[in-house]
């Protein structure tokens, strides 16, 4: 799968592509990052990319002219990839999106920054268009290596393992805590399910594990994914044990 960024700030991606798993899927050509420097498509010998709003207010929107022709020069480059907009007005991207778009061939994400971008741009050129959360970002290029991230592990061969099932949506419940060497810190013992080796044990102590952090820091999970029978025992055992 393809990756075509366009952004006025190509170094930011340089140290997070350079790291971990996704510098193996690029070394393996499992995926492959390009990005196009939207200074490269400025105005005059200055090279402009922005200017101040029409009916005034803060900071600098980007250009319609530069933005358009970016976004077509990418598009030439990758002309099976849809273009999404990084903007806090887009749609929130999340797990399920993550997977629709390992299936595309590419995705051309394109980072506004400042004010925004000319709305004119906006409608010739974007797809798509997301947020990734309620918060401020100084420009799209956090968001654009977020996306890139999560989509590029749905992208079968990323992880090692092929496509596993239970990564089709973001899990219903939260993690259980993890514990590894020593079996005491700093006072604080592995509970001692974990200890046991009685498998059936550990399993349903984790279980309980996941569900207590799940009501406590999530309820809006829970309330999309029904407790099961299990649970329902697991949320007596809980209140049974008061608020421990
Ligand atoms: Cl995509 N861009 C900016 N600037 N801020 C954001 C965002 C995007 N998503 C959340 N906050």
């Amino acid at each position: 799968m393809r990756f075509d960024v366009v952004t006025l700030f190509p170094g930011f991606f340089a140290g997070p592509l350079n790291e971990s798993i996704l510098k193996r899927a690029i070394a393996a050509g499992i995926i492959e990052v390009s990005l196009h420097d939207l200074r490269g498509f400025g105005d005059g010998r200055r090279l402009v990319v922005d200017d101040a709003p029409f009916g005034g207010g803060d900071g600098m929107v980007l250009k319609p002219d530069v933005l358009v022709a970016a976004a077509r020069s990418a598009k030439a480059a990758a002309p099976d990839s849809p273009v999404v907009l990084l903007t806090p007005q887009g749609r929130r991207f999340d797990q399920a999106r993550a997977r629709e778009w390992a299936q595309l061939p590419g995705l051309i994400l394109v980072c506004g920054h400042y004010a925004g971008v000319d709305e004119r741009a906006r409608e010739l050129i974007a797809e798509e268009e997301v947020s990734i959360g309620d918060y401020v970002l100084s420009g799209g290029e956090v968001a654009a290596m977020v996306v890139i991230d999560a989509v590029a592990r749905q992208v079968p061969g990323v992880l090692g393992n092929e496509a596993s099932p239970e990564d089709d949506s973001f899990p219903a419940r939260l993690e259980y805590p993890q514990y590894t060497r020593p079996a005491e810190f700093e006072g604080r013992p592995v509970p001692e399910e974990l200890i046991s080796g009685h498998h059936e044990r550990i399993r349903r102590w984790r279980k309980k594990e996941s569900l207590r952090r799940t009501i406590a820091r999530r309820p809006d999970l829970i309330a999309l994914h029904p407790l099961d029978d299990e649970e329902r025992e697991l949320l007596a055992e809980l209140e049974a044990e008061g608020g421990k």
